[in-house]
């Protein structure tokens, strides 16, 4: 890490390319010695922006992760990393309260019920402007800015005003709501206003960019035409379907070393080498289904379908979000679920279910990755899931299956998989055990077709599709427009 001495502010920064995310791709690593370190967060978002930034002078701005006021700009691996503070006040209402109790489940078909707090809008409104003045500050003349996730829907529109000669896009990663849930909020138009501030709006999904579309013109009055919005100004927005994946490569590259198959050979000697081993991975999140999932696989057990002798479930749920009540209550659920199921099935050094709430390093998801048989991946709605992509690429023989809910964006592409309705548990026990006696053959091209999809929509694809489209310059259009009237 090379770590600037001299104090920068953000107008000495002037990026051809600026990222804006809620988080800035580090974590902060500290060490024995009680000194600090910067380590590149993992993902896929990070691994196919960095070459791209810094080849063309880039900016990341984000939050580092830790409540705290102040944080010098500084550079990490060629990027420039601008830290944006924020208070507990903010951290409870803009990061707690309005992302993640407000629009993640309004977002993902009311799984849970969203709560509505002026006081929370407020802060996001606040949250968001501190994004858009940073980059407004950071971005050189008619560079390009792409701003991420449902965190920030308000900087595109907001840095806008500041700056008309930036190129602006917005892509979000989660699923975008139809129009019945979606018109709930009482923010509805300034949320659809602050993202027509772009110029491109991206998806996972083309529904999704359709709901957009349709509440554009429902609730805001615009002219549109199948995916462009045209504004009274001469502006058009695109909104459309780019959907996200993972860096293929580097997975089959990680599956393939040395370590990572010793480390799946023990993680089945350490589990009995039972017949079959199910993993699911997750964030301890409400929309994953996990619980329903740990159900469905109890009563394969309880029905005599396959004993704790021949089949074993790994269920990694990394701690997520603690402090929202919603997320503290699945926690305590899921434990007793866990704790319930193991004490009913299990035998000594042999639980139904060896549960991890915990978070592990790349190599470590690699080698379960490689050491179990079936992954399943249930959300009730998720954007795409990167897991089930993860999975896929790591089954460097062409084996193994995919139990997938039908209600993840990657179920859109992986259709070899075996597609589930996490609603339905007798629905989803059926295909887990159609996964568990499946033929090696029919598992084999299942895979090699999936397998197929990874590496040829890999991250940087995503990243470039996006970038190009963003970049190409688009003309004024020509149509008289009245604008349109405030509510
Ligand atoms: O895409 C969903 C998302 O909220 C991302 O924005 C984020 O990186 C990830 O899930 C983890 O969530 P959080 O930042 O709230 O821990």
């Amino acid at each position: 890490m090379t770590r600037s001495r001299r104090r920068r502010s953000p107008g000495d920064v002037r990026a051809e390319l600026v990222v804006l995310a809620n988080r800035l791709p580090v974590d902060r690593v500290v060490h024995a010695d009680g000194s600090e370190d910067w380590r590149r967060s993992p993902g896929g978002l990070v691994s196919a922006l960095a070459p791209v930034m810094a080849a063309n002078r880039g900016a990341w701005i984000g939050w580092p992760g830790d409540v705290m006021e102040e944080c010098e700009i500084f550079e990490h691996d060629g990027i420039t990393l601008v830290p944006i503070g924020i208070s507990q006040q903010e951290y409870e209402e803009y990061y707690e309260g309005f992302s993640n109790a407000t629009l993640w489940p309004l977002y993902h078909d009311l799984v849970a019920k969203p709560e509505f707090h002026r006081e929370w809008w407020d802060a996001y409104v606040a949250v968001n402007r501190r994004f858009a003045e940073t980059a407004a500050e950071v971005a050189a003349e008619g560079a390009t800015v792409w701003v991420q996730d449902y965190q920030l829907q308000l900087v595109p529109s907001l840095l806008r005003e500041l700056r008309s000669d930036l190129r602006i896009g917005f892509f979000l990663h989660i699923p975008f709501p139809p129009a019945e849930l979606f018109s709930q909020l009482p923010w509805r138009r300034e949320l659809l206003e602050g993202l027509l501030g772009a110029d491109l709006v991206g998806f996972q999904l083309s529904g999704a960019a359709q709901n957009f579309i349709r509440l554009v013109r429902q609730r805001v009055g615009h002219k549109t035409h199948r995916d462009t919005v045209y504004l009274p100004d001469g502006r058009t927005v695109v909104a459309k379907a780019f959907p996200i994946s993972i860096d293929t490569a580097q997975f089959e590259k990680l599956a393939a070393s040395p370590g990572v198959q010793a480390r799946a050979k023990q993680i089945r000697d350490d589990l009995g080498n039972p017949r079959r081993i199910f993993l699911g991975i997750d964030r301890l999140d409400y929309t994953k289904g996990i619980y329903a999932r740990m159900r469905a696989f109890s009563e394969l057990i309880h029905d005599g379908h396959f004993s704790v002798e021949e089949a074993t479930f790994v269920q990694v749920a990394s701690p997520s979000r603690e402090r929202v009540d919603q997320y503290r209550k699945l926690r305590d659920e899921t434990d007793r679920l866990v704790g319930h199921i193991n004490g009913d099935l299990g035998r000594i050094g042999r639980p139904a279910i060896s549960y991890l709430n915990a978070s592990f390093p790349q190599s470590e998801m690699a080698a379960l990755f490689v050491a179990c048989d079936i992954m399943v991946v249930t959300p009730f709605r998720d954007g795409m899931n990167l897991v089930a992509k993860e999975y896929v690429a790591c089954r460097l023989h062409e084996d193994g299956a995919l139990v997938l809910s039908e209600f993840a964006g990657a179920a859109e592409e992986l259709r070899q998989a075996f597609l589930v309705n996490p609603y339905d548990i007798n629905g989803m026990k059926a295909q887990m055990l159609a996964a568990y006696r499946a033929d090696p053959k029919d598992l084999g091209r299942r895979m090699r077709a999936m397998r197929r999809t990874v590496a040829e929509n890999d991250v940087a694809n995503w990243a470039n599709a996006f970038l190009t489209e963003l970049t190409t310059p688009r003309p004024a259009h020509d149509k008289h427009l009245r604008p349109v009237k405030r509510a």
